[in-house]
This record gives C-alpha cells, structure tokens and sequence, in this order.
C-alpha cells in the first residue's frame, strides 16, 4: 500500500538517511534526497538506483529548499554536522548548518504546505544527568553546540507549529548503529568502531574501565520510527526517544562482538574520555503508547547485521557467518 506520494528526504544520502529512503522507496513514495554529500556517499544510494532523485546541494539554499518542498507530503529531515567534536571545534559552522539549515527546511516547508516534517533530533540534548531512563520531559542540558542546535531544533519545531500550524515531530535518537556506519574518526560511534578493529584484527581501544552503558537502537528500528511519526496522526507536535531501554556495557559489547566474529584480540585501555557520560538509557514509553513503536533488533542480531555488511565490504573475518 502506497503511504506517501512525495517526500523529501534531507542527509539521505548519509547512514541513517539512506535506510530511510530504502524504505520509502520499498513504500511506493517519490523520493527526493538533498544531501552535500559531505559525510554522506553516492554509494549509499547504489540499491535503489534511478527510483531516487538525489540533488547534490545545501539545506542552507533557500531556493531550492522552496523547489524541493513544493508538493511534498512530509519531508524528513536528517542533514546536519553530525560530529560533537567539529560542533565544539567550530561551532560557528555547525549553528549555520543545524541551526539556520533547520529554519530554513522548516520555513520553506511552512510555505508550501509540507503536510508534516519529521526532525532527527539526540539523546545528546539530555546532557549527563545521572537519571536514568532519560524520559522527554526531563529538562534538558546540552553540553556541545551540537545539542545546543539539536534542542533548538525542537524548539523552532514546537513554534512552527504553534505560529504556522505546520505539523513536525522530533526524535531523539540514543546511539544508533548498523550498517553504512563508517568508522571515518576516532569519534565515530563505538560499534563503527569496534566491528572494523574486529574484521582487520586490530585491537579495540576502550575508554575507562569499559563499565560505562549505551542505549544502542538498531537503524532499522530508527526507519520504522520514523515512518510511523509521519504517518500516525497522534504524533503531530510531539517529542520522542527512540531507542531500546535496554543498555550494554562498552566491555560486553567488545565480547559480544568477538563472540560473533569468531575472533579473539584483547582490547587496549585508554583513560576515560574527557566529559564522556557514564551511563545512557532511553525511556521509550511514550512513543510505545502513542506510536505502537517496539524495538525489533536485539543487540545480537544488529551486531551480526552490522559485522555481515562490513564483512562483505572486507571478507577478512575467517568462518564468519551472518546468522
Ligand atoms: P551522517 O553524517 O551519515 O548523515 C548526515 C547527512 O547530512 C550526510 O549525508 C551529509 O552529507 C549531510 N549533510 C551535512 N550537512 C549538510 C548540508 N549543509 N546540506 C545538505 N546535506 C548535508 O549521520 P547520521 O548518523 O546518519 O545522522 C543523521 C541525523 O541523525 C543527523 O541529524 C544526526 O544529528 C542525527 N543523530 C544521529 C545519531 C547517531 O547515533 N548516528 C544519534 C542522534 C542523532
Ligand atoms: C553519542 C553520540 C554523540 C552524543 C552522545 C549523547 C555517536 C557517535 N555519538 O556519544 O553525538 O552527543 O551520544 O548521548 O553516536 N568508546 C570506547 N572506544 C571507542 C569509542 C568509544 O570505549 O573506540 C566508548 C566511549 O568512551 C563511550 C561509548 O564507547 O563511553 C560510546 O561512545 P560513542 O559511540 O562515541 O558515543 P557517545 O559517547 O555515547
């Protein structure tokens, strides 16, 4: 059954971003990506091929903001400068693109009648308070110009909705992983990481004692959360988790991952990094009761899907099998 008939899809040529579009696509819609391609890759887009209009160009580009939204049913926003680090390096550029390149998706938006924009918005806008699960109405406390822009987001969101009735949900993802998540920093995310020291049979670095927790959501499960806070007329001007509830140490996921790799390399320990949070965990009961949104993909499984994509961009885990 055909759910869209046109979308926009901004950063869909980046990780997240193009698992969205797979499964707009596998939907029936008319998919748009606007992406700079400055952390996404061409390639990310090879399985759906001609089936998606991409256009090399900035959110910041009013112009074709205003021609890319024309007539479109929801537009998904994901483009942004994703990195934590660049945000604290320069975050002048990082407010130019996820502060003034938001407004603007939203703008153009509220001019042509986007029938709803769904925001990626973080778990990093909750800062490092030691509650645990983080719950949306929690305060928030940012601590990067990258959650800055991340919670002013969601603010301009709620206000186009009250002054323009445009209609905008936000989602705060917690640490997502899968495959296309390249390992191009040390700042990348952890799995990234830990799967590519597996598959080329380097050691790990593990920050701390390793007992630190993460709330890692499979990007899978992120797409289906995302289709659903388009689709569910519930979700109109809400905010979200989007994660799992269930945490995993960073020491256990080395293991893990060496379990399913059928390797075996002991991991070199760093001191802690510096303001990184010990413990995260995602209270996910408010998209459960108002979206029906469950997390489908087990640590176990997402970690074998992950090891799988790098292993056939690799082929160097000896007998691994995906399972
Ligand atoms: P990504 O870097 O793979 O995707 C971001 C995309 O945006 C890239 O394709 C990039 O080329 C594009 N982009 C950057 N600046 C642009 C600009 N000025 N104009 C047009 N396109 C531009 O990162 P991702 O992990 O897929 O993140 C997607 C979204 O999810 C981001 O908004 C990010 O903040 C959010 N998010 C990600 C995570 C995570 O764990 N990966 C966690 C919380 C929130
Ligand atoms: C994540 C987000 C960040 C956000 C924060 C807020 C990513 C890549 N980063 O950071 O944008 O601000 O959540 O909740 O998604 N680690 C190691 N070895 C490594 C890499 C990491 O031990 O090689 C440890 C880190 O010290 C940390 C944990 O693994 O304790 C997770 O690290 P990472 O994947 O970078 O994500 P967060 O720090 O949670």
């Amino acid at each position: 059954m055909k759910v869209f008939s046109r979308v926009l899809v901004t950063g869909g040529a980046g990780f997240i971003g193009s698992h969205l579009v797979e499964a707009l696509v596998a939907s029936g819609a008319e998919v748009t990506v606007l992406d700079n391609l400055s952390t996404g890759h061409r390639r990310n887009l090879d399985s759906v091929g001609k089936s998606v209009t991409l256009v090399e160009g900035d959110i910041r580009d009013r112009a074709l903001l205003d021609q890319l939204t024309r007539s479109c049913d929801v537009v998904f926003h994901h483009a942004a400068i994703v990195s934590v680090t660049q945000s604290v390096s320069d975050p002048a550029l990082s407010c130019d693109v996820n502060d003034l390149g938001t407004v603007r998706v939203l703008d153009a938006c509220r001019k042509n009648g986007v029938g709803r924009v769904v925001m990626a918005s973080s778990s990093a806008v909750y800062g490092d308070g030691p509650i645990l699960p983080k719950t949306e109405t929690m305060p928030a406390c940012p601590l990067s110009p990258y959650a800055v822009q991340k919670l002013s987001g969601e603010h301009y969101a709620a206000v186009f909705g009250r002054l323009y009735g445009l209609e905008t949900v936000c989602l705060r993802y917690f640490n997502v992983y899968g495959p296309r998540q390249t390992p191009s920093s040390p700042y990348s995310g952890v799995i990234s990481l830990f799967v590519s020291n597996a598959v080329s049979g380097r050691p790990p670095t593990i920050y701390g004692d390793g007992s630190q927790t993460r709330d890692f959501v499979h990007v899978g499960d992120v797409v289906r959360a995302n289709l659903l806070a388009a689709t569910q007329k519930a979700a109109a001007g809400r905010v979200f988790n989007v994660g799992t509830g269930v945490s995993t140490r960073i020491r256990d996921l080395w293991d893990t991952i060496q379990e399913l790799s059928l390797t075996k390399t002991a991991p070199v320990f760093a001191p802690p990094r510096a303001g990184d949070i010990q413990d995260s965990c995602s209270d996910i009961s408010a998209i459960t009761q108002c979206l029906d949104f469950t997390p489908k993909v087990t640590i176990h499984q997402g970690l074998s899907d992950t090891l799988a994509w790098y292993h056939h961009g690799n082929g160097k885990i000896p007998g691994y099998r995906a399972q």
